[in-house]
């Protein structure tokens, strides 16, 4: 079940101690502070948060080039893992790339990280390559999910989003 509380809003500089916080609980080899600042600071991207009450549930975000949407970061506090969180935030970050003229959405994810997978194969995204080593000791999928724009991902991402409300 969704809690009605959460609420998704763009990620500003004044959040990225709590984004660092949950970045670092994350992952083996964090972005730093500067690193989010950074990308904040860029037009072509688009990084969004969830928050219940003022805390932060999750985080995602995505670098717009061309009409090529790649996401570079999802994250979901431990605490609200399994409650759509990520599901909400990758929603959210496809509404923004559709609209700012994104055609096609891609990422790369570890090889092991199955669950995050699982969640980008609902988004209608497909492995199609593997970066050897590019996580230093662990090959990168490659996923791709084409047409976003176009009426058949429309009714894809519709069924998820009435997924969500049900
Ligand atoms: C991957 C991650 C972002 C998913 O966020 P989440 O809010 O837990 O995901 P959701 O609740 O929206 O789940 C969406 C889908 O993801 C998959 N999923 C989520 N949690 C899962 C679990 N514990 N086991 C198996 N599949 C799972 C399922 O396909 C799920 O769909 P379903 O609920 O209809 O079965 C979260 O687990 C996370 O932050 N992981 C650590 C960071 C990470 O791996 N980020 C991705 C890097 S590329």
């Amino acid at each position: 079940m969704v809690r009605v509380g959460l609420t998704y809003r763009s990620m500003e500089p004044a959040d990225l101690s709590a984004v660092t916080a949950l970045e670092q609980a994350t992952y083996a080899t964090p972005w730093s502070e500067q690193v989010f600042r950074d990308e904040l600071a860029q037009t072509d991207r688009i990084y969004l948060l969830a928050e219940d009450d003022g805390a932060l549930a999750g985080y995602a975000g995505l670098m717009l080039v061309g009409d090529e949407a790649h996401v570079t970061t999802v994250a979901v506090d431990d605490a609200w893992r399994g409650k759509k969180v990520g599901t909400g935030l990758m929603i959210r970050l496809i509404d923004g790339a559709i609209h700012n003229g994104a055609a096609h959405l891609t990422l790369e994810v570890r090889a092991s990280n199955v669950i995050a997978q699982d969640l980008y194969r609902r988004f209608g995204m497909a492995p199609v390559g593997v970066r050897k080593n590019y996580y230093q000791t662990e090959d990168a999928l490659i996923m791709w999910a084409h047409d976003i724009s176009g009426p058949e991902y429309g009714e894809r991402i519709s069924q998820i989003r009435e997924g969500l409300s049900a």
